[in-house]
Order: structure tokens, then C-alpha cells, then sequence
């Protein structure tokens, strides 16, 4: 089987604007779908601008099935990478049925027009939060999904699930769960990087705002977990890397595993501090903290283990947090405003 063509739902956000872009330079090419609702449609002028290939592009939702279908009807593509979903863990709290509406209803929609399409091929935006609070680290791909802690890691957790019992129905679907740990950076270029609407919740995006002056200082959130510094461990990964985690998953679909699944991360835990001081050694500035209390929700340590996707799909990630956190400062300095 020859994968050529593939449809890339989400394909405008901060991981499927980085695939894109590896695809194209891997030779493949992208139909992208995005409904906007978390990106700019500037997105794909900058893909352009580093592949010199303008994708195809679809303004639509993905849970809206005629729209979609017109796609499927337009387009033949041979595989789908579906990033399109909402991420945003806080917001899953406060309007739960958003996200499983969003969540769930675009992944069911994508699902029935690849059978009634017979696009046999499946790579599926998963997330570590599938694996709830970790009895141990590194995580392995066989421990325990039970539930998450929050709605939007309940989609994921539901998503899979879907994915496996289509798998069972369907046996000539080839579906690739992608358990991505956390991704940060940008490309190197500063044209495409992170760029969440208002006060960022997450590490790195917050760091980068403290480093431009937009905000006044990081607040560590606990230096009283079971780490050798205290503060929280997380498995960051380079969205570079993770983009290329795509391809080598392209390519093991092309052998008709049917169902796999991987960790995508580096393997490696960094805590806040040491992030801080990556950051601050990627850049020369310097980024002021206080110690809060720690974030409800939060774990001491997670991270990956990495050898089944070593193995399985001979990827590794390249990048260490120092290259990550220099690429993701250098787009914050060159879009203050985000891209526009
Ligand atoms: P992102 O918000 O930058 O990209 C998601 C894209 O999907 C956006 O462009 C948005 O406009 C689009 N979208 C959302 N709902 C849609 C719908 N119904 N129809 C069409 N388009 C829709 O997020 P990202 O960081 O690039 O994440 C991509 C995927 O990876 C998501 O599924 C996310 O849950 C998953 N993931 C992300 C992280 C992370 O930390 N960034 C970690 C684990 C998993
Ligand atoms: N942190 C701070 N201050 C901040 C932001 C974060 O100290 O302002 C700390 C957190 O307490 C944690 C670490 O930095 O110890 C990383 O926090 P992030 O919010 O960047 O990332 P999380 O690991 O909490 O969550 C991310 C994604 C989720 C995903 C999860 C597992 O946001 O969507 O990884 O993959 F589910």
C-alpha cells in the first residue's frame, strides 16, 4: 500500500502546521481541513513561505458532515492525520459538553466518511493525559487508561476507544494512537509557533511571554513534590520532533499493522526549574519566579518511555528543551502579538 495524499484535520494549529510542513518535505501531500476556530488562515501563506507548497485548504468543521463529505467527494487522500479538536484542559471543566460535542462529533464524522469513502488509514492526535494520574514513570504504552482527570482528557481516553472498536469491525483500518507528551517549540524559521488566546496555561508559551515583558514574572506551581528539586517533571518534546513522529507513523501504517499504539515523547523528564534555566541559557534572559501553591490537578512527574516507537517506528527525538526553548523564544520575539 502507497500512502500519498493525506487529509490533515486541525491541520492550521500549532502540531498539524509543523506536519504539514514535514510532510511536504517527506513528499507527501496535504488536504488540510480546519474550521479556524484555534488558528489563522495566515497559517498557510507561512507554510508556503517554508515549502514554497501552498496546501490544499478547507474552511469546515469536521463534525459537519456535509461539509465534510464534500471534501472526501473533491479530495482522495489515502490517509487522514486528525489533530482538529479542543485542548484547552481548564476550559474542558467549565464547558464539558463543548468539548465532547467538538471532540467526539468530529472524530465520529471523520470516522464514517473514511469507511463510506474506504480510506483505510488513521493517525490520531492522543495525549498523555490518557494515562490519569501515573502509578509509575516512565509511562509504557500497556499501562493502564482508565479515566482521565478532566473532560478533555475523557475525549481522548473515549476517542481511542472508538478507534479500537472500529479496528475490531472494520479490519482493514489501520489506526495509529499517538499518546503525545509535551510538545513545545516552534519552527525555526519564527514563522509558525504556539499561540494561545489569552494568558497561557502552559509552561513554555508562559515562559516566553515573561522573557518579551508581556507578563511580569512565572509562578511555579509547588516546589514540594517528590522531584530532586521540587517542582513538577514533564516530558517536553520539540514539535519538530513530534512532527516527524507523523511520518515515521505514516510509514508503519504503509505495513497494515492494523491497531498501534506510541508514546511520543523524548524520555526524558525536566522540571520547571531546570526549564527555566534551559530557557535562560537558549536565550540570555533572565525569567523571574515566585513559588506558588501547587496547581489543582497537577502530577510530581510524568514522562515517557520511548523504545516501542524507537523500535516500532525508528523515530527518536532530536531536540533537547535548550533547542526547543531558543526556537519557541525566537517566534514569540518575532510575532509579540501572535500570528496575525
Ligand atoms: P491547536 O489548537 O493549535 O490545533 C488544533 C486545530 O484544530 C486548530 O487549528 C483548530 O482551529 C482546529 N479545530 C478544532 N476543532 C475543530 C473542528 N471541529 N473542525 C475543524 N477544525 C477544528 O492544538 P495543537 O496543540 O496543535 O493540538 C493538536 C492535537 O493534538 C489536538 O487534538 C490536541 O488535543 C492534541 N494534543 C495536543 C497537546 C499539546 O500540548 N499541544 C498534547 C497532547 C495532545
Ligand atoms: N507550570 C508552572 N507554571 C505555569 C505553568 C505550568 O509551574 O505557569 C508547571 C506545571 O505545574 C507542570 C509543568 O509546568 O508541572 C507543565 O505544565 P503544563 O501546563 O505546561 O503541562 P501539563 O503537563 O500540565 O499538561 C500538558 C497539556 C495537557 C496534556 C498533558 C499531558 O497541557 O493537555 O500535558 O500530555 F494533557
Amino acid at each position: 500500500m502507497n500512502i500519498k495524499r493525506v487529509l490533515v484535520t486541525g491541520g492550521t494549529g500549532f502540531i498539524g502546521s509543523e506536519t504539514v510542513i514535514k510532510l511536504i518535505e517527506n513528499g507527501y501531500e496535504a488536504v488540510i481541513v480546519d474550521n479556524l476556530s484555534n488558528s489563522k488562515k495566515s497559517v498557510l501563506g507561512r507554510i508556503e513561505k517554508i515549502t514554497g507548497v501552498l496546501p490544499t485548504f478547507y474552511q469546515a468543521d469536521v463534525a459537519d458532515e456535509k461539509a465534510l463529505r464534500e471534501v472526501f467527494e473533491k479530495e482522495k487522500f489515502e490517509a487522514v492525520i486528525h489533530f482538529a479538536g479542543l485542548k484547552a484542559v481548564g476550559e474542558s471543566v467549565e464547558k464539558p459538553i463543548m468539548y465532547y460535542q467538538n471532540n467526539l462529533g468530529s472524530s465520529l464524522t471523520l470516522i464514517k466518511l473514511m469507511k463510506e469513502f474506504n480510506v483505510r488509514n488513521i493517525v490520531f492526535s492522543s495525549s498523555a493525559t490518557v494515562y490519569g494520574v501515573p502509578e509509575r514513570v516512565p509511562l509504557v504504552e500497556t499501562d493502564p487508561v482508565t479515566h482521565a482527570t478532566n473532560p478533555y482528557g475523557e475525549t481522548k481516553v473515549m476517542i481511542e476507544h472508538i478507534l479500537m472498536d472500529t479496528c475490531v469491525a472494520w479490519k482493514e483500518l489501520n489506526v495509529a494512537l499517538l499518546r503525545y507528551f509535551n510538545p513545545i517549540g516552534a519552527h525555526p524559521s519564527g514563522l509558525l509557533g504556539e499561540d494561545p488566546n489569552g494568558i497561557p496555561n502552559n509552561l513554555m508559551p508562559y515562559i516566553c511571554q515573561v522573557a518579551v515583558g508581556k507578563r511580569d514574572h512565572l509562578r511555579v506551581w509547588g516546589n514540594n513534590y517528590p522531584t530532586p528539586d521540587g517542582t513538577g517533571i514533564r516530558d517536553y518534546i520539540h514539535v519538530l520532533d513530534l512532527a516527524d513522529g507523523h511520518v515515521a507513523t505514516l510509514r508503519k501504517l504503509e505495513e497494515d499493522p492494523g491497531l498501534v499504539i506510541y508514546n511520543l515523547g523524548t524520555g526524558k523528564g525536566t522540571s520547571v526549574l531546570e526549564m527555566v534555566a534551559a530557557f535562560e541559557k537558549a536565550t540570555g534572559v533572565k525569567i523571574p519566579y515566585t513559588i506558588e501553591p501547587p496547581r489543582a490537578g497537577d502530577v510530581a512527574s510524568n514522562f515517557a518511555a520511548t523504545d516501542k516507537a524507537e523500535k516500532e517506528l525508528h523515530w527518536k527525538a532530536k531536540y533537547d528543551v535548550v533547542d526547543a526553548c531558543r526556537d519557541a523564544y525566537n517566534f514569540q520575539s518575532k510575532n509579540p502579538n501572535g500570528i496575525e
